[in-house]
């Protein structure tokens, strides 16, 4: 069959990975891509925004199925699309409607699910702008540090935490004032939960679910978890922590719940459901919902799965997806984030990335990279993921450390204590 894989990021490039190798794929194109993709399929270049586009390309290049990496296009309602046009209906896109796709696209829609369907999470209550004087009533009934959220999608920005409670007002009424734009029309005040994060996906048809292996990332620039939030530097699984007692209660207590209440509420959702948890005193909670796989995490998640993974997504795209198996590598894994000298800030691309071809003992994703005059040059601020096998997360950081060392191009930059908070 033939599969398009609509994004541009290390997640896309360990998704095309694994699909090229299913018995199943005759063609794989990938829109966008990067150079890393490339090698696994061919690159086309389509306006991911433009769902005519898409659909010109599918009919043309007889694609069997639509897998989608980021959740833009699924806010958007890439799904919608393919299911109300005659052309397209029959053919599976893995990924929710615009619907399930709130989960993600507004935190207040999913703090409410999670309420209604009784799932843990913290305590919270929305406020648009005519609003803001309760706003400022409920943030003197919290404890700081208090956390702000924009309802809407804003480019993994929309997060403040605050320790002041004067700045927390300060910041919410520039929040309802267009701070983020649309999406901080109305924000999200909640409780702030002490404890250690971590993600974990399932990949469901609506009505049963395959857990995907558990990971954790770590999203800030500097060592210590110090400094400015980014995409991702790195990532590990499995997580220490997160053992068989932990993850069933994961089970039982928010996947359950969450698969059910899409069913109660008449969500029709096939796709990925990555499930951001932090851990306090023993139980998780749910931080967020995104309606899609994690980038890095998907750099450490899609290596450890053994079985097809076109396989599965077919079945979830039939609904048939409890008569497949699942099959872990017992393996762990780690990845390593290669980024560009300035990042999350300013910083430059086009620079030229050498020594690609001296990694041993690794798989290179190509985050932010393309090809120039028949060079891979850098094209992002995450530039490079560099995965690599280990017996545990760290024999297998350690291979990744030592490739990080050897690629070279104008300021890289990487962090060289993922997992330092697992020891
Ligand atoms: P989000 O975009 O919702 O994942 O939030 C970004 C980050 O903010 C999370 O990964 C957490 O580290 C932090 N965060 C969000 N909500 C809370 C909360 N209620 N308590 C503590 N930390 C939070
Ligand atoms: N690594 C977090 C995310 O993909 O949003």
């Amino acid at each position: 069959m033939n599969v398009l894989l609509i994004g541009s990021g290390g997640r896309e490039n360990a998704l095309a990975w694994k699909l090229s190798q299913s018995p199943l794929l005759t063609k794989l194109f990938i829109a966008p891509g990067n150079a890393g993709t490339s090698t696994f399929g061919e690159n086309i270049r389509l306006n991911i925004s433009t769902f005519d586009e898409i659909k010109l390309f599918v009919l043309n290049n007889h694609i069997n199925l639509v897998l989608v990496g980021p959740e833009q296009p699924l806010v958007d309602g890439i799904h919608d699309f393919f299911l109300s046009d005659t052309d397209l209906k029959n053919i599976p896109v893995i990924g929710p409607q615009k619907a399930g796709a709130m989960l993600e696209g507004s935190k207040d829609f999913a703090k409410h699910f999670m309420i209604k369907h009784n799932i843990p999470t913290a305590k919270y209550q929305s406020f648009s702008k005519d609003r803001l004087n309760e706003g400022f009533a409920f943030l003197e009934t919290l404890k700081a540090p208090f956390v702000l959220k924009a309802d809407g999608l804003a480019a993994g920005k929309g997060v403040i935490i605050l320790d002041d409670l004067n700045e927390a007002k300060e910041t919410l009424k520039e929040m309802l004032n267009g701070k983020f734009g649309q999406a901080s029309s109305k924000v999200v005040i909640e409780e702030f939960l002490k404890g250690i994060e971590l993600s974990v996906f399932a990949l469901t048809d609506g009505k049963s679910y395959k857990i995907l292996p558990e990971a954790k990332d770590y999203k800030r620039i500097g060592e210590g978890d110090a400094g400015l939030n980014t995409g991702g530097m790195g990532a590990v699984s499995p997580v220490p922590f997160a053992d068989k007692i932990f993850m069933k209660k994961i089970e039982d207590k928010i996947i359950i719940p969450t698969i059910v209440g899409l069913q109660k509420d008449k969500i029709n959702y096939k796709g990925f459901i990555f499930f951001g948890l932090i851990k306090v005193d023993n139980e998780p909670f749910v931080i967020e919902y995104n309606v899609r796989l994690g980038d890095p995490e998907t750099e450490v998640v899609v290596p450890r799965i053994k079985s097809d993974l076109l396989e599965l997504l077919i079945h979830a795209g039939k609904g048939t997806l409890n008569q497949s198996i699942l099959e872990i590598d017992s393996r762990a894994v780690s990845t390593i984030m290669l980024v560009s000298g300035g990042y999350p800030g300013e910083y430059e691309n086009g620079k030229k990335i050498s020594n690609l071809n001296l990694v041993i003992d690794s798989l290179l994703f190509h985050a932010g990279t393309k090809t120039e005059n028949s060079e891979i040059v850098t094209n992002g601020g995450r530039v490079l993921a560099i995965t690599s096998y280990g017996k545990t997360i760290f024999d297998a950081l350690e291979k990744s450390l030592k490739n990080a060392k050897i690629i070279e191009f104008s300021g890289k930059y990487f962090r060289k204590d993922i997992g330092f908070d697992l020891k």
